[in-house]
C-alpha cells in the first residue's frame, strides 16, 4: 500500500491550507455572528479553481482526483465550515450529477458556468416532510409535453438564495414510486419560483440555507437530468459522492479542534505547569490524534474508491457516519480541554463545535448512513 500523496496532491492541499488561513480565517467569527454569506471569498476560490475541482477542462473545472477535492475540503474546512459546505454542494453535488449524467447540452448551458464559479447551483432534494425519507417527494412535476409544471415546497436548501442554477428532485407519477421521480435543472428567475426566508441555525451560519417554493414553474424538457423516471437514482448516485465530501468536512472540523486544543495544551497553564502535562488532557489529545486519522484513513480510501472506479456507496457512508462522529466528539473536547475560553467565540473551538452537528445531520442523518451501511453488508 501506498500511503504518498503526488506532487500534485501536496500543492493542492498547501493552496487550500494558505488560503483558509490568509482569506478564511480572518473575518470567519464575525460571518458566523451575522449570518454572512462568504461572498468575496467564494470569488478567490473559483478563481483557484476550487469551485470545479473534479470537472473535465473542457467544461471550466479543474480535472483533478476526488483525493485532492478531499484534501482542499478537509483543509477549508478546519477553518470555516460555512465556505467549505458551498464548495462540497457545488462540487461533489451539483457539477458531479450534471457531468455524469446531463446532456452535451446541459453541460454546454450550465456546468461551465458552474465549474468555473460564474454562478452557483443548489441540490434540492428535502422537503418539511420527506427529508431521510427521500422517496416520499410531495413536490410534483407534471408532464406537460414540451415541458413539465413544478409546484411544492423544498426545504433547508444550501445556497437557496446565492445558488443561480438548481438541481430539482419531484415527482412526476406518484404510482410508479421512487421510479416515478425526476431531476430538473431549475434556473433561478424562472416564473412562480421563490426563495424562503433564511434559516437562523446553530451552525455553518455563514452559509445561505432557505427553502424554495414552486408555483406552476414551467421547466423546459431539455432540462430533466436522464431518462424519464431516473431522478430518485439520479439524486441516490449523486449523495454517495456528495457523502465522502461532508465525511472530508467533518475530518477538517475535527482536525481544526484537534490542532488548536494541542497549542493551547502547550500554552496554558495551571498548577504550574502546561495542562497538556496532565494526563487527563494528554490522554484527551492522544484519543482526538488516534480518532482522527482512523476517520482519515476512511475518508482517503472512499475518495481513493472513487478515483478507481470501484463501488464507494459503503466506503463514502462509513466515511461520513465515522468522520460525523468524531468531528462531533472531538470539538466537544476541544472546549473542554480550553476551559472557559473554549466557550468564548474568539477561540474559534464553539464554532467548531456547532459547526461539527450538521454533519451528523445532512447527506443522510447518521442513522440513514447506517441504513446504507447495514444493507449493503448483509446483500454481500
Ligand atoms: N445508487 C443508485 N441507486 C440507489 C442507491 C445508490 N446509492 N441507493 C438506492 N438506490 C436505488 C435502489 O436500488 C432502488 O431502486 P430499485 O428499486 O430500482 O432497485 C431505489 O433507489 C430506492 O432505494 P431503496 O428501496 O433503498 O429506498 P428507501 O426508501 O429504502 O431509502 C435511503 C433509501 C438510503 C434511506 C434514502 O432514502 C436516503 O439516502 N435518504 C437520505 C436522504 C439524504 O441523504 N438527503 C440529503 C439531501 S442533500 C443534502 O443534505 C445536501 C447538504 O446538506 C449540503
Ligand atoms: P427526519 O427524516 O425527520 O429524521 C428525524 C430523525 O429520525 C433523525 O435522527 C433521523 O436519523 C431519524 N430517522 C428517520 N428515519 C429513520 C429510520 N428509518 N431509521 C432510524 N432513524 C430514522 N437537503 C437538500 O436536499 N439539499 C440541501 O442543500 C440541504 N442542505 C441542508 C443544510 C442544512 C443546514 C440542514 C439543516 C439541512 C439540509 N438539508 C438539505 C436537509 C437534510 O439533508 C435533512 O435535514 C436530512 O436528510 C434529515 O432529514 P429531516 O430533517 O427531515 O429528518
Amino acid at each position: 500500500m501506498d500511503f504518498t500523496l503526488t506532487e500534485e496532491q501536496l500543492m493542492i492541499r498547501q493552496a487550500a491550507r494558505d488560503f483558509a488561513q490568509t482569506e478564511l480565517l480572518p473575518g470567519v467569527i464575525e460571518r458566523d455572528d451575522a449570518q454572512q454569506f462568504p461572498a468575496e471569498q467564494m470569488k478567490k476560490m473559483a478563481e483557484l479553481g476550487f469551485l470545479g475541482m473534479m470537472v473535465d477542462p473542457k467544461y471550466g473545472g479543474s480535472g483533478l482526483d476526488t483525493l485532492s477535492y478531499v484534501l482542499t475540503m478537509e483543509e477549508l474546512s478546519k477553518v470555516d465550515a460555512s465556505a467549505s459546505v458551498v464548495v462540497s454542494v457545488n462540487n461533489s453535488l451539483v457539477c458531479w450529477g450534471l457531468e455524469t449524467f446531463g446532456t452535451e447540452a446541459q453541460k454546454e448551458k450550465y456546468l461551465t458556468r458552474l465549474a468555473t464559479g460564474d454562478c452557483i447551483g443548489a441540490f434540492c432534494l428535502s422537503e418539511p416532510e420527506a427529508g431521510s425519507d427521500a422517496t416520499s417527494q410531495k413536490t410534483t412535476a407534471i408532464d406537460k409535453g414540451d415541458h413539465y409544471v413544478l409546484n411544492g415546497t423544498k426545504n433547508w436548501i444550501t445556497n437557496g438564495n446565492t445558488a443561480e442554477i438548481y438541481l430539482v428532485i419531484a415527482q412526476t407519477d406518484r404510482e410508479l414510486g421512487h421510479r416515478g421521480i425526476n431531476a430538473l435543472i431549475v434556473e433561478k428567475g424562472m416564473d412562480g419560483f421563490e426563495v424562503g426566508p433564511k434559516e437562523n441555525k446553530l451552525g455553518i451560519r455563514g452559509s445561505d440555507t432557505h427553502s424554495l417554493i414552486f408555483n406552476d414553474v414551467k421547466v423546459p424538457k431539455e432540462n430533466r437530468i436522464g431518462e424519464d423516471g431516473f431522478g430518485f437514482k439520479f439524486a441516490m448516485k449523486t449523495l454517495s459522492g456528495g457523502r465522502i465530501g461532508i465525511a472530508a468536512q467533518a475530518l477538517g472540523i475535527a482536525a481544526g479542534a484537534y490542532e488548536l486544543s494541542l497549542k493551547y495544551a502547550g500554552e496554558r497553564k495551571a498548577f504550574g505547569t502546561e495542562i497538556g502535562n496532565h494526563q487527563a488532557i494528554a490522554f484527551k489529545l492522544a484519543d482526538m490524534h488516534t480518532q482522527i486519522e482512523a476517520a482519515r484513513h476512511l475518508v482517503y480510501k472512499s475518495a481513493w474508491d472513487k478515483d478507481n472506479g470501484n463501488n464507494y456507496d459503503l466506503s463514502g457512508a462509513m466515511a461520513k457516519l465515522y468522520a460525523s462522529e468524531v468531528a462531533m466528539a472531538t470539538t466537544v473536547e476541544a472546549v473542554q480541554i480550553h476551559g472557559g475560553n473554549g466557550f468564548v467565540k474568539d477561540y474559534h473551538v464553539e464554532r467548531l463545535m456547532r459547526d461539527a452537528k450538521i454533519t451528523q445531520i445532512y447527506e443522510g442523518t447518521s442513522e440513514i448512513q447506517k441504513i446504507v451501511i447495514s444493507r449493503s453488508i448483509l446483500r454481500n
